[in-house]
């Protein structure tokens, strides 16, 4: 998978993008990101990229030209599966959606800043809006990272315990069930007897009973939703 990121603020992505399981990924050449700043695509000699409301009010714009010509110098090279902006009106990013992204071959991810992109190049150039929660970040790139994280981490290969996606929360439209790790006895709080049981069929019941019981008290919501 491939990852285009459009970004006013490339250094950014320096630290997320950096380390752990991404960075894994990207040494085993599971996937490849590319960062390219809109401003090295401005025209003018102030390297302008934002510009005032038509009709007033507070704010910038992100200005068409530069954002258009950095879209356009990747879609002339290759063929994207989606040119996604990142912002806070669009839909909201949800584990299914990142299961479906994650077969992607090339993704391009427009990272949105001021008071928003001139609406003129969402129309015709963006092919899917994505908001990663219903709050407003400085920009899209703290988004950008969230949404290229969980993809990366969901590529065959990225994760050292293959299985260990297939248990993460929401992956089956429940949370996942509580986890322990030594010491057995800490400060006198044990860990559950069926987990030291060895009784493999117990422990999955009850693996499932608790994450049935988590969802239900914590995200009922989750249990409404289509398939
Ligand atoms: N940019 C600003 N806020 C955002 C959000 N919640 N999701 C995606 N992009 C954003």
């Amino acid at each position: 998978m491939r990852i285009d990121i459009l970004s006013l603020f490339p250094d950014m992505f320096q630290g997320p993008l950096s380390e752990s399981i991404v960075k894994r990924a990207l040494q085993k050449g599971l996937a490849e990101i590319h960062i390219h700043n809109i401003r090295n695509f401005a025209t003018d000699k102030h390297h302008r990229v934002d510009d005032y409301q038509f009709g007033g009010g507070a704010g910038m714009v992100m200005m068409p030209e530069p954002v258009v010509a950095a879209i356009e110098s990747l879609t002339n090279e290759r063929k994207y599966d989606e040119i996604i902006f990142m912002t806070p009106d669009g839909e909201v990013f949800n584990q299914k959606t990142a299961n479906l992204m994650s077969m992607y071959d090339n993704l391009m991810l427009i990272c949105g800043h001021y008071k928003g992109l001139d609406e003129r190049v969402r129309q015709h150039f963006i092919t899917r809006e994505i908001s990663i929660g219903d709050y407003v970040l400085s920009g899209g790139e703290l988004a950008a990272c969230v949404v290229a994280d969980s993809l990366i981490r969901l590529i065959p290969g990225a994760l050292n315990d293959e299985t260990s996606a297939l248990s993460d929360s929401f992956q089956d439209g429940l949370l996942s069930a509580p986890v322990y790790t030594r010491p057995a006895d800490f400060r006198g709080w044990k860990v559950p007897d069926v987990l030291m049981s060895g009784h493999d069929k117990n422990i999955v019941e009850w693996r499932q009973q608790q994450s049935i019981e988590r969802t239900i008290t914590r995200r009922p919501d989750l249990l409404n939703e289509d398939e």
